[in-house]
């Protein structure tokens, strides 16, 4: 087997009878049905993922805010919605999805360093809950647009609490070297000012430290940090009544257990409980990762120069299948060298006939790859499944290669229905002219 058992028990695909089914659905089925590439999510495992985060803050005044980037596909965003979730945004376009999948918009909070004034003004109003707030001149900026707009923005202020969220150094996000939030001994002049300012109402106080976190402590470390401003603050008669802790519990991608959200949440009602505060999360990955792959099909097989000085030889000794996905499908080995999970859909007897193989993409980069060094049996027309590809896989696909981008299921029980329909070359060129 080339992934731990951890995956195959933390992954919403499994085996029945020797091939992968996600529910109660064959995933070759789905690729007969649809073609490869394509995404496929299982309906259950957002719903369970989503009960586990409730069941951890049970008994704690909370709000949980699904964060839209991790894979902002309509009907999931709609099946959130329908969980009863708000959502975290990060652009004025996933405001706009938000919308249209019938979410209720005074349940978004919108975080994100870089607002422009068009997306500060849709934000206001479409009424959202709270702008998480990343610096002086947006504080400044959503204070100007409240008045021309006569409204009143509702704000909490995202702290960069400068600890280590110990996660790739592309996903951290709350320490100093970062971009995101304000430091610490900015914070209090900023509330301040806000608190004085007719146009903005002072809510609460956010951060949000990192992405794919396996250790909860530094997270307890910021949240004290926050509890010391919000104490901070009370004796100035600045009283906040959200505390927003972000997202980023880990998942599992290879053997690594997932984030304890119990465990997490037991901790947090302690340490929150009669502190009259509203706790916020952000979780985007817990709650999509390992309920979706992505099916991809085997191309071609570059068998490299094993003993026989092959002329197929790519490059000696190694041996390269490509197959229809690649780095614009999914970025997140091509980008952080991310390990996800490679299985045959249908199970493999055939050991000794394995050979150890680089899984890569058509894309003309040599860093167009899916994983490296696994040992399977594959031979061409096989259909993979691609693991933990249910956040940040969709949501960071691109057309490079004017490569249409790959359809899109969801699977409940016994029946799938297609989400996002593969995209067509004319689609890809509808917004170009001569
Ligand atoms: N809130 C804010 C303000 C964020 O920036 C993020 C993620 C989240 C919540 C959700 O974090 P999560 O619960 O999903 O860890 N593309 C990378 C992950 C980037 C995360 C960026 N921010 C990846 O594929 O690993």
């Amino acid at each position: 087997m080339t992934v731990s058992p951890e995956l195959l028990r933390a992954s919403a695909a499994h085996f029945v009878d020797g091939e992968l089914a996600i529910e109660d659905v064959a995933l070759a089925d789905i690729a007969d049905a649809v073609g490869t590439p394509v995404y496929v999510y299982s309906s259950a495992m957002f719903a369970s993922q989503y009960q586990l985060l409730v069941e951890a803050l049970e008994g704690l005044p909370n709000r949980l805010h699904y964060a839209v980037k991790a894979n902002s596909t309509l009907a999931v965003l709609k099946q959130f919605a329908d969980l009863g979730a708000g959502f975290d945004i990060v652009s004025g376009g996933e405001l706009g999805r938000v919308l249209a999948a019938g979410g209720d918009p005074s349940h978004v909070v919108f975080s994100g360093v870089g607002k422009s004034t068009e997306e500060i003004d849709f934000a206001l109003k479409t009424k959202i809950e709270c702008f998480n707030v990343e610096s002086a001149g947006e504080l400044t900026r959503i204070s100007e647009r409240a008045k021309v707009l006569g409204k009143v923005a509702p704000i909490a202020l995202r702290i960069n609490p400068n600890v280590d969220a110990q996660t790739h150094p592309y996903i951290s996000t709350g320490l100093r070297e970062n971009k995101f939030g304000i430091a610490q001994e900015n914070a209090p002049a900023l509330y301040r000012l806000a608190a004085a300012d007719p146009h903005i109402q002072v809510r609460g106080i956010a951060c949000h430290i990192g992405s794919q976190i396996g250790d909860p402590q530094p997270l307890f470390d910021a949240l004290e940090q926050l509890l010391a401003l919000v104490d901070a603050l009370k004796n100035e008669d600045i009283v906040l009544t959200d505390i927003d802790l972000g997202g980023g519990f880990g998942v599992t991608y290879d053997e690594e257990p997932a984030f304890d959200v119990t465990a997490w949440g037991r901790r947090v009602k302690e340490r929150l409980d009669d502190r009259g505060l509203q706790l916020s999360i952000e979780p985007g990955r817990f709650l999509t990762a390992n309920a979706g792959v992505l099916l991809t099909r085997v191309e071609y097989l570059k068998i490299g120069d094993e003993n026989s000085g092959s002329n197929e030889a790519s490059s000696a000794g190694k041996h390269f299948a490509v197959v229809d996905a690649a780095m614009n499908d999914l970025l997140r080995p091509s980008l952080y060298q991310a390990w996800h999970g490679v299985l045959a859909v249908k199970q493999q007897n055939t050991q000794d006939a394995a050979r150890t193989w680089d899984i890569v993409g058509p894309i003309c980069e040599s860093g167009d790859w899916l994983a490296k060094d696994r040992q399977m049996s594959l031979c061409v027309g096989d259909l993979l499944c691609v693991l933990s590809a249910g956040a940040y896989g969709s949501t960071l696909s691109s057309n490079y290669n004017t490569r249409p981008r790959a359809a899109e299921v969801i699977v409940d029980g016994g029946t799938f229905r297609l989400v996002r329909r593969r995209e067509s070359l004319q689609d890809l060129l509808t917004t170009e002219m001569l």
